[in-house]
């Protein structure tokens, strides 16, 4: 270790605090903190600084309100709309499955820090009856696609592999899982991991922050990471050398997420895209979700924060929000486009800037846990790359396809374990009552298709408590993936057949009445 060296270039950063405490470490703690300071390009992390806060702000908010655009009808494809052409998209999106030419690729590199463990949130058990995690539904849902694709198609091995991006901070924990759980059934050669890298946290005046005396505070570089970390890793080589052409880029913390939907895939297929959003009706203008739109001709997402009440609030002539196509972080790729944005796009994107309560040691050594804001994570955000694509969105329906993992339970009631369980139950349940099946209760009296509210149907004022007896009187239903992936295959099992609840359908069959889980 060269630490004069070392002291000279921290000096020319203007980051020389960050061994006001060198003395005070061992030498352990020493060679891990000089490791870690002189792998790090400060100059392009005091740029990254610099050029985030100062695009950041009010005079955004304002410049973007006034040149946001709606979707043009061309580019959309709407599951509610286009029913007609449903059909034509899943076979054409299967037909390119079963030429095994397309992976999934799941973005699980963020801290959770919302949902507060301190594990990756693909490990989370929302508490179904089977007790699957995240990370087992969506591995049982890649292989229930291949068998289908395999029926159907009449092919003899289809093969979707899985890149799964983590973060220095949940990568040898998601490895050691997916290994302990013999990757769910999948192929271990066919799981492919990748890291993406870290970026520090900075005080207000671009101090990079330190949050012990050896160790900076370091953070994820944003799901928009993605793109350098696949450059890093010579993933697209991979891809390439599996045959990939088409890549579905998706978030961890859904739920309801269809992993290479062949509808979506389809439908960018057909109408010849190079990257694809999938969206949810925005219906309700004060939703904190970003949108999907154009801005002075060029496809983007604009932040709920990014925009004003009036224009949130803005509405078609049909009566639909003008702006209501929610961006779910879902994502089409032709590989040709996605090697164009690691190679030309990335770097123009910006950082974005979250000011966030950073805990730090202060002068003394003395560690703060700030109870405001007291600095910025930078991070880019996957999907500010539509600017540069032929581009498509497809719309489908939020109670069949998003239900996102944010929160804990003792947080506000949205987006949290059990918003995410009841999601999933709930469309299980229909997907019963749509092939032919019926609930029952104790007594053997059919159970309404529509679970009641409160008592006698009664309807109470406060949302939370109709949410709570929803969930309560929520019909336990759980269809495992590998039985079904999108609601086939169900009449053979459950047309005319009266179940009590709670209902498990999995590979061992069907199991009533099930009162602790199997
Ligand atoms: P979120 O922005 O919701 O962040 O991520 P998060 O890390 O899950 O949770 P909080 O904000 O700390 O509470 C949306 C998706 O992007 C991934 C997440 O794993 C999730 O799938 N992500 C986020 C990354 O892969 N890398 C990141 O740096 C940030």
């Amino acid at each position: 270790m060269d630490l004069d060296r070392l002291e000279e270039r921290l000096a020319e950063a203007g980051q020389s605090h960050l061994l006001r405490f060198w003395d005070q470490l061992s030498p352990e703690e020493q060679a891990e903190l000089a490791h870690e300071l002189e792998g790090m390009n400060f100059i392009e992390i005091n740029t990254f600084f610099k050029n985030a806060v100062a695009t950041s702000g009010q005079a955004k908010q304002e410049q973007v309100d006034s040149r946001m655009e709606p979707l043009p009808r061309e580019v959309l494809g709407s599951v509610t709309r286009d029913r007609e052409s449903l059909k034509e998209w899943e076979a054409e999106g299967l037909r390119c499955i079963s030429q095994n030419k397309v992976a999934v690729l799941l973005l699980a590199g963020g801290q959770g820090t919302r949902l507060g463990v301190s594990y990756p949130k693909g490990m989370y058990d929302v508490g179904l009856p089977s007790h699957k995690t995240l990370f087992q539904l969506q591995a049982e849902r890649i292989l229930r696609l291949e068998q289908l694709v395999e029926q159907q198609q009449h092919v003899n091995q289809c093969c979707i592999p899985w890149y799964i991006m983590t973060s220095g901070r949940t990568m040898e924990s998601t490895k050691e899982f997916f290994s302990k759980h013999k990757y769910f059934g999948l192929k271990e050669e066919n799981v492919i991991f990748f890291q993406q890298g870290m970026l520090p946290a900075m005080d207000f005046s671009g101090k990079i922050i330190l949050e012990s005396k050896g160790k900076l505070s370091l953070a994820p570089d944003g799901n928009g990471g993605l793109y350098r970390a696949l450059g890093k890793h010579k993933i697209v080589e991979d891809m390439e050398r599996r045959g990939i052409a088409y890549v579905h880029v998706y978030c961890v913390d859904n739920i309801l997420v269809k992993v290479a939907d062949p509808a979506f895939i389809g439908l960018c297929l057909l109408k010849g895209a190079d990257c694809g959003a999938k969206v949810v009706e925005k219906t309700n203008p004060t939703e904190t979700v970003g949108v999907v739109c154009k801005v002075s001709g060029h496809y983007q997402v604009v932040e709920y924060s990014e925009i004003t009440l009036a224009t949130a609030e803005k509405r078609s002539t049909d009566g639909r929000l003008m702006f209501n196509a929610a961006n779910l972080a879902n994502h089409f790729f032709s590989l040709p486009y996605l090697k164009d944005v690691i190679n030309a796009y990335e770097p123009q994107l910006l950082y974005h800037v979250a000011q966030k309560k950073i805990p730090y040691v202060d002068t003394q050594g003395q560690l703060i846990n700030p109870d405001k804001p007291n600095g910025i994570k930078m991070e880019k955000f996957v999907f500010d790359i539509f600017q540069f694509a032929k581009f498509v969105v497809y719309e489908v329906l939020r109670e069949d396809e998003f239900a996102p993992l944010k929160k804990a339970d003792s947080q506000d009631g949205k987006d949290n374990p059990t918003t995410a369980r009841h999601a999933l139950m709930s469309l299980h349940h229909r997907w019963v009552l749509n092939a032919g099946g019926h609930f029952i209760d104790e007594n053997g009296t059919r159970l309404p298709a529509i679970p009641r509210r409160g008592p006698a149907g009664a309807h109470s004022h406060d949302d939370s408590q109709n949410l709570k007896d929803g969930m309560d009187l929520q019909i336990k239903c759980e269809i495992s993936p590998l039985v079904s992936y999108g609601g086939e295959g169900l009449e053979k099992l459950v047309h005319g057949r009266e179940f009590q609840p709670t209902l498990i359908i999995d590979e061992s069959g069907i199991h009533e009445n099930v009162k602790n889980g199997l």
